[in-house]
């Protein structure tokens, strides 16, 4: 085919035979670049393969979605109840996480791992993996490579060939670590661009689909939190998971944020070691200290889809030097910062506009959940004045504009995992549906709030 040039956007990877100054897709500015391109760049329609006739719905039944699982319980419920033969998963997260180890931890007996591996070399990938997979490793097979074309050929003489390494029985998987460094002779573009990525995660995901094989690309993050050349493989593949870990505590959380095959509310907490990655069954507990007692630390308890998780907010207010002062946060949005800032400022008349903030939330967890913003406010407070909350209290609701604490979901659930864990004193949200579950446990002391206000003072009232 003869050679031409075409613009793709740089973050999107929208592409136009014009130049373009601002991307219709993405809204951004000057991101077009200049790609000579050997042949039409595949489009993600291109993968899916066209019928012969319309089929009726009961026909496609027939072919029943069959699963395998992996050792790991929690990987299995993050993908929606194990791996699915020609699904493609995506896994981003900051270099150093434990993306490889997982990934490296998942060839197991019945597995037979194919490792395309563009970053370690192989010596390295099962120097690591005689470590952290107990047992035989005679199903991982590594692969160095960054040539798409040249690595899928050798695949296919494994995934057809007579003389194939996998056994009858055992399921084969491939592994690419990682996109960013493959490359397709089919476009001229340096690895690691975003078209190079979007051919690379294209193709896959036609390899993927045509052989039923399972597919895991690993994917750095940018600094932004990206996965860099951000949504537009998101877009391509079926599953999108995220692994992030607090380098401090050795906590590793994975969790979906885009699933074709099961729902995205189920996470996995692993515990980074000696051995590589274990699961934590019971994980609730990692993520507070109970005998931490510093002003400014708030234990919550938040939902990370049907999972209770007992969380420490820590917040810092120091008086600031800069003229607008600097509001910090990690594992909760900032948006929800800003908005306890703002309520704690015009309903408490706390003179925070001269402090600056930084919340964190302890082990890594990552929470959107709105129970949050009650404890977040409790922080706060608590650093402002340095005054500590008593111990083994904890607290939940939502704050509104008004500075009203507002109920919030599955109340029922949130109090049975405090008081499992030795809660005494809980402040939440005022609301007649709690009233049986507050009935159950007699010897904790539940404090009904509507004002956060009154139930600031009332928690610090008299404390040092
Ligand atoms: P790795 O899987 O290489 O991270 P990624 O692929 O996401 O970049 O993990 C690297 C880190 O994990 C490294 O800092 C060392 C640590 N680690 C352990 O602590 N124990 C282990 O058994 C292994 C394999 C790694
Ligand atoms: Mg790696």
């Amino acid at each position: 085919m003869k050679e031409k040039t075409i613009f793709v956007c740089d973050i999107c990877g929208y592409d136009n035979l014009k130049w373009f100054g601002q991307c219709p897709q993405c809204k951004n500015w000057n991101t077009a670049k200049e790609v000579r391109q050997m042949k039409r760049v595949k489009s993600a329609s291109d993968n899916q393969r066209d019928d012969d006739t319309f089929e009726a719905l009961f026909a496609k039944r027939e072919e029943p979605l069959i699963r395998f699982m992996t050792r790991f319980d929690s990987f299995n419920r993050v993908l929606g109840g194990g791996i699915v033969p020609g699904s493609v998963s995506l896994i981003g997260g900051d270099p150093g996480v434990g993306k490889s180890t997982l990934l490296t931890q998942i060839a197991d007996r019945d597995i037979t791992v194919f490792y395309w591996s563009g970053e370690e070399s192989a010596e390295q990938i099962l120097l690591r993996a005689q470590r952290t997979n107990d047992g035989s490793l005679d199903r991982l097979f590594v692969y160095n490579t960054n040539r798409l074309e040249l690595a899928l050929e050798k695949l296919s003489e494994e995934m057809t060939g007579s003389s194939t390494k996998i056994p009858s029985g055992s399921h084969p998987l491939l592994i690419v670590d990682s996109i960013q460094t493959m490359r397709s002779d089919e476009v001229d573009a340096l690895p690691g661009g975003v078209v190079q990525i979007r051919e690379c995660t294209a193709a896959l995901v036609a390899y993927a689909k045509q052989h039923r094989l399972p597919v895991f690309i690993v994917a750095h993050i940018t600094k932004y939190g990206q996965i860099a050349g951000p949504k537009l493989i998101e877009h391509l593949v079926d599953i999108v998971l995220y692994f992030d870990g607090d380098a401090d505590r050795d906590l590793r959380v994975l969790r979906s944020i885009k699933n074709r095959f099961g729902p995205t509310n189920e996470i996995g907490v692993f515990e980074m070691g000696e051995k590589g990655l274990q699961e934590i069954s019971d994980p609730s507990e990692r993520f507070y200290d109970a005998s931490a007692n510093d002003s400014g630390n708030a234990i919550s308890v938040v939902l990370e889809g049907n999972t209770p998780f007992v969380v420490e907010v820590q917040a810092l207010a120091v008086s600031t030097h800069f003229s607008s002062p600097r509001r910090l946060s990690k594992g909760v949005d900032q948006e929800r910062l800003n908005l306890m800032a703002a309520v704690l400022s015009k309903r408490l008349n706390l003179p925070i506009e001269n402090h600056d903030l930084y919340l964190n939330l302890l082990g890594g967890l990552k929470c959107n959940d709105p129970g949050i913003e009650f404890p977040i406010a409790v922080a706060i407070y608590s650093s402002f004045f340095d005054k500590t909350i008593p111990p083994k209290t904890a607290f939940f609701g939502e704050v509104g504009l008004d500075g009203k604490i507002r109920g919030v979901s599955f109340s029922e659930k949130r109090i049975t995992e405090l008081a499992r864990l030795g809660f005494r004193r809980i402040y939440l949200p005022k609301s007649k549906a709690n009233a049986g579950v507050i009935k159950k446990y007699g010897d904790v002391s539940f404090i009904e709030c509507t004002y956060l206000k009154e139930a600031l003072t009332q928690i610090f009232d008299g404390r040092s």
